[in-house]
């Protein structure tokens, strides 16, 4: 009950979330190219499965940016001054900020803004707990869409950005850098940001971290499925669908998708979707970047490039940006 019950910007789960769910899975699998947008795979059993993802031997990202923080943790620091309010987009669970608040001064306010308003909230509590002396203003919203800043931040001498867990690599290039010109504009001149991206490697290594030996990730994206049967009234049958991903060598991408293994009909919120068999829904792209990739697209809105840290690897980066004062 910590920052949320102070919090104007309170955790909101009305009619408009379904809403915006319920048009957007009708939308795409009305689509001659049936496509789901990967935000909705983070409902609670999802958000679950994710982070057991994380802890498989397959899925190197998660354990390669926090070694990028941990080992390069008071560089990156470095860049926040002190008084800046530190926004993090997307926060989800907070292992990797708290590495960062352990190594940066002393902030106007730490702003975790994400979709899942349950999550922000027991994140944002127990963070409270382990730095007492901490402002935590977090922000339930969907940042791909505006969002108002709390005062903190918004009075704070300076704001940086932190956009950790390759969630950049799920945009378009081009949403992508519509993300960053929008934090250009939501953070302010003489602002920063902090992004962590996974780097183009080979295939074997990608192909093998979307599909782990213990079927997590299928588990993962076929709770899409579920989700859509709780919350809209579908009626999937999860048997009859199967997980494929595969990287896209040319694109620079991994792609999830569900495969229909029969030819059948489905029912979502009252309207029937036809699926050939072997048809298939793509429920995700994670884009990986090269720093030179990401950093030209980054200067294409403003953004100059202001350090790159990788893990003995290569396998991922935290890469740093500023705008001009
Ligand atoms: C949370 C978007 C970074 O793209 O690797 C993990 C999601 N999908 N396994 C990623 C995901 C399948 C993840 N991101």
């Amino acid at each position: 009950m910590v920052a949320l019950a102070r919090s104007t910007h309170l955790p909101i789960s009305d009619d408009s979330d379904i809403s915006a769910f319920k048009s957007d899975v009708l939308k795409g699998l009305g689509a001659r190219r049936k496509h789901l947008p990967p935000k909705y795979f983070y409902d609670a059993a999802g958000s679950q499965l994710f982070d057991r993802i994380t802890d498989q031997p397959e899925y190197y990202p998660t354990r390669c940016e926090i070694h990028i923080l941990q080992d390069h943790g008071a560089e990156i620091a470095a860049l926040i001054p002190a008084g800046a309010a530190l926004i993090e987009f997307g926060s989800g669970s907070n292992r990797k900020a708290r590495i960062l608040l352990a190594a940066a001064p002393v902030l106007a306010a730490y702003v975790p803004v994400d979709i899942s308003a349950e999550m922000l909230e027991q994140e944002a509590d127990a963070l409270q707990r382990d730095f007492p002396r901490l402002v935590i203003r977090p922000v339930a919203a969907d940042f791909t869409h505006s969002f108002e800043l709390p005062e903190e931040a918004k009075n704070a001498a300076v704001r940086v950005g932190f956009f950790p867990g390759s969630t950049i690599g799920n945009f378009e290039p081009h949403e992508a850098a519509s993300f960053l010109r929008n934090a250009a504009k939501i953070l302010g001149p003489g602002s920063k940001i902090v992004i962590g991206a996974d780097l183009i490697k080979p295939a074997e290594i990608l192909n093998a971290a979307y599909n782990d030996e213990a079927e997590v990730t299928a588990k993962f994206n076929l709770n899409l499925l579920a989700r859509i049967n709780r919350e809209l009234g579908g009626n999937f049958n999860l048997a009859t669908f199967e997980h494929h991903a595969f990287y896209n060598r040319e694109r620079h991408r991994v792609e999830m998708h569900l495969a229909s293994l029969t030819r059948q009909k489905v029912r979502v919120a009252g309207e029937c979707f036809e699926f050939r068999a072997g048809e298939t829904i793509h429920t995700e792209n994670s884009y990986k970047y090269s720093p030179e990739s990401l950093a030209a697209l980054a200067r294409g809105v403003g953004w100059q490039p202001a350090g790159v840290w990788t893990d003995a690897r290569k396998y991922f980066s935290i890469q740093a940006f500023t705008l001009a004062p």
